[in-house]
């Protein structure tokens, strides 16, 4: 029932999550005045901290990870003043009773949200179950990895769904909070220009980046585990994949647009095993430079020699009526050249150049939405450069530029885990995981993997602060493509 809750329940709210996204958070709605009165905030962890400890806690925390213009000494006492804390551990079974003393009654309303290792969600909703924390006043909110491949992540769904109804489930995909990611809604549907070019018609291929610099950072127990398919490409590139692809909903609700999102997940061409080879490579960096600063390769920090990819680059297919023959090529890595998360939609080629001879070449149209770390939308255009020339005219590609920092520079910037916390709380399911959109998603990647392991995949070294392996710019090249903007 969409009704915002009385009470939440947060899991592994000590957590490195906890500290730098969801405690902030939390913080910027209360400040805003947009978390519901009177709703308290109990925090749960291993460690055995008291309400004191934690407030403690989580004030360092927010002093840490909050800019200067955030903190507002009485928002901070208010905030505060909503949280208290209770030690658990999940794994035992007698730690439920003391969590459910400390959160009382439920009647109200209560959104729990776990962001904890997947293996304790298991114990985690059913002990809740056992102790009254999980009936129809209750919902749960889930963090990634939820699970490593399709029968894992069955089996995880399988647990949690014999606890809470899907309608009270509410995965996490944290891309779904960005701003400009949900702005790829408004901007297929709620302008009319696209639509009628938005297709293999009038795209010639689709382009997804996220480049990151970042490294392993202290996650290698994870990330071994994982490796950029599993982390990045599973869930938050196929999201976005699925936003530029899907049909129109019929409404902006969780059902409308979930529909469309897991019939682009389904209708992805599932590679056949000699195949992968063919249309995706992987990576691993190796020591280098990363802006001006010498870091090591992946091996060295993780301190053992390893196969797990840092690097992913994909050319895959939609089969459907609407995008039959148009490649989406999807990269993202640790240690790139910069950090960058884009889209770039390219159109087709004017069908005949009346320049031709006469001043220049015609780029094709490109749209650029740009995810990070700035926010903008741009259309490149071609343009006569100002002047005489005889000969002709001299053509430019230039940006009609959207700038959403600049446009909208009186509201502030949020992080994506507020618009969430706050769906979460007042039970908006939209800008959540439906449990078809992931399972879909896995069966997809895992016929990739089940490629690498068929013909022994092996990542290609590249060096730290590049682009990734030669091969990831061949993949697109050989096509005539070239990424966007490297
Ligand atoms: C997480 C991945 O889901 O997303 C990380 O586990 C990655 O490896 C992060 O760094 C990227 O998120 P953002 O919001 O910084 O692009």
């Amino acid at each position: 029932e969409r009704k915002p809750v009385g009470k939440l329940l947060l899991f592994g709210a000590t957590g490195d999550l906890a500290r730098r996204m969801l405690l902030p958070s939390l913080y910027g709605l209360h400040a805003d005045g947009l978390l519901p009165e009177g709703l308290t905030i109990t925090g749960s962890a291993r460690s055995d901290l008291d309400d004191k400890g934690f407030r403690a806690f989580t004030r360092k925390a927010l002093d840490q990870f909050l800019s200067e213009d955030r903190k507002n000494e009485s928002a901070l006492a208010g905030f505060l003043d909503r949280l208290d804390f209770q030690a658990a551990d999940l794994s035992d079974e007698s730690t439920f009773q003391a969590l459910a003393d400390k959160v009382g009654d439920v009647a109200g309303g209560l959104a729990i949200f776990l962001s904890t290792a997947p293996s304790l969600f298991e114990p985690a909703v059913k002990g809740l179950q056992k102790v009254g924390l999980a009936g129809e006043t209750v919902r749960i909110g889930l963090e990634k990895p939820l699970g490593y491949d399709l029968p894992s992540s069955r089996e995880i769904n399988d647990t949690v769904a014999a606890v809470f109804p899907e309608e009270r489930i509410f995965r996490i995909d944290h891309y779904l909070g960005k701003e400009t990611v949900q702005n790829i809604l408004t901007l297929r549907f709620g302008n009319s220009f696209f639509e009628p070019v938005w297709s293999a018609q009038g795209i010639d291929n689709v382009q997804i980046t996220i480049a990151e610099t970042v490294g392993l950072e202290d996650r290698a127990g994870y990330y071994e585990g994982a490796g950029a398919l599993r982390d990045m490409v599973t869930n938050h590139m196929l999201q976005l994949l699925a936003l530029i692809a899907m049909e129109p909903p019929a409404r902006y609700d969780g059902t409308a647009i979930r529909d469309e999102k897991a019939k682009v997940f389904r209708s992805l061409r599932l590679m056949k095993p000699e195949e992968v080879p063919h249309y995706t490579v992987t990576g691993q960096y190796v020591g280098g430079a990363v802006k001006g600063e010498i870091v090591k390769g992946y091996d060295e920090e993780l301190g053992k020699d390893s196969d797990v990819e840092t690097f992913v680059a994909i050319k895959a297919f939609v089969d459907n009526w609407r995008w039959q023959g148009v490649p989406f090529y999807i990269r993202t890595g640790k240690r790139m050249a910069v950090r960058r998360s884009e889209i770039a939609v390219q159109f087709k080629p004017v069908p005949h150049s009346m320049f031709s001879g006469r001043g220049g070449l015609l780029q094709p149209n490109t749209l650029v939405i740009r995810l990070q770390p700035e926010e903008y939308i741009e259309l490149l255009v071609m343009a006569k450069e100002p002047g005489l020339d005889r000969e002709g005219v001299r053509l430019r590609e230039v940006p009609l530029k959207l700038s959403l920092d600049a446009e909208f520079a009186g509201t502030r910037r949020r992080i994506a885990y507020e618009r969430l916390l706050l769906d979460l709380i007042e039970g908006d399911p939209t800008l959540f995981v439906r449990r078809d959109e992931v399972e879909a998603q896995w069966t997809w990647t895992d016929a990739i993997r089940a490629g690498w392991d068929a013909n022994r995949t092996k990542p290609r070294h590249y060096p730290a602060g590049t682009w990734g392996p030669a091969a990831s710019i061949a993949l697109t090249e050989r096509d005539g493509v070239t990424w966007q903007d490297d």
